[in-house]
């Protein structure tokens, strides 16, 4: 077969894109955005049910096509519903981006002094969210005839040197191991592990003046911070036909932050 850039074309597909209801210039908005952009029928679903609304609302009036999911993906009941919402509004789900998350509130945290609940809160949204709406999508991509799981990780996971980095490196686990377990059924599970990105909850933890930030910049071989838009290309890849010999990977978008020395 030939190779014609329509492989990156979406048209006919569902997608569910997980915390796409974030703080403003969220990522997630970004991808909800992208793959609309791309052709596809857009899931927007989060905890924050008016986040998620008006990132519908906004692909809608953009001319594309999507429905709001208000969902707390720790809760099975709760996931159930969002695919249910993907079978009701569009007859199915093709993609499944697994975003959300917790970061700004456990970015900062050390291991020795986590209390045990925050702990297990933080895998349980990190980690066993991403697993939830894989179990509860998965059939679904199956019946269509395979699907696309993207998980999203973090630079801050290699290597993890907190708390959230340690959820991130687990969700690489979950990555290689559904990969291994679904691409039998035509399901391809990649990650993107993004740089500091400047989303308004990115901006949030690393302040442009801060000492980190700039050790960052002194250390990074392009770009300290990339926009959300900049994640989109490998979404696309992730998501699309163009994509369809790649499972078990991690990109890293994140200007060179992988290479520092
Ligand atoms: N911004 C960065 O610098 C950066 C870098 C690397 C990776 N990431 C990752 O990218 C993703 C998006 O980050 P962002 O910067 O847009 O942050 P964000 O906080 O705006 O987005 C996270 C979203 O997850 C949602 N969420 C949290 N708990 C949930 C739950 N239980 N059920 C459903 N939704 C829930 C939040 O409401 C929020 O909309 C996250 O996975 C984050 O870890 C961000």
């Amino acid at each position: 077969m030939t190779f014609s850039t329509d492989q990156f074309r979406l048209d006919d597909k569902v997608a569910i894109i997980t915390g796409a209801g974030g703080r403003g210039n969220s990522i997630g908005r970004a991808y909800a955005m992208g793959l609309a952009a791309a052709g596809a029928s857009v899931v927007a679903a989060d905890i924050n049910k008016d986040g998620a609304q008006s990132v519908a609302d906004e692909i809608t009036a953009a001319g594309g096509q999507a429905v709001a999911s208000h969902v707390d993906i720790t809760d099975r009941t709760s996931v159930e519903a969002m695919a249910r919402t993907a079978e009701d509004a569009f007859g199915g789900v093709d993609i499944l981006v697994n975003n959300a998350a917790l970061m700004v509130e456990i970015v900062q945290t050390p291991a020795m002094q986590i209390d045990l609940d925050a702990w297990n809160r933080a895998l349980a949204v990190n980690l066993t969210g991403a697993l939830n709406c894989s179990q509860a999508v998965a059939p679904l991509m199956a019946e269509r005839g395979g699907g696309k799981i993207v998980n999203q990780v973090s630079g801050g996971a290699f290597p993890a040197s907190t708390v959230y980095g340690i959820t991130k490196i687990a969700l690489v686990g979950l990555t290689t191991t559904l990969a291994r377990e679904l691409g039998p059924q035509k399901i391809n599970v990649n990650a993107i592990a993004p740089g500091n990105t400047s989303s308004d909850a990115g901006k949030s933890i690393t302040p442009e003046d801060s000492p980190f930030v700039k050790m960052l910049e002194a250390s990074i071989a392009m770009r300290m911070r990339g926009e959300p838009d900049e994640l989109v290309g490998a979404l696309l890849l992730l998501c699309s036909q163009a994509g369809s010999w790649l499972t078990g990977q991690v990109i890293h978008v994140d200007g060179g932050w992988i290479i520092r020395p």
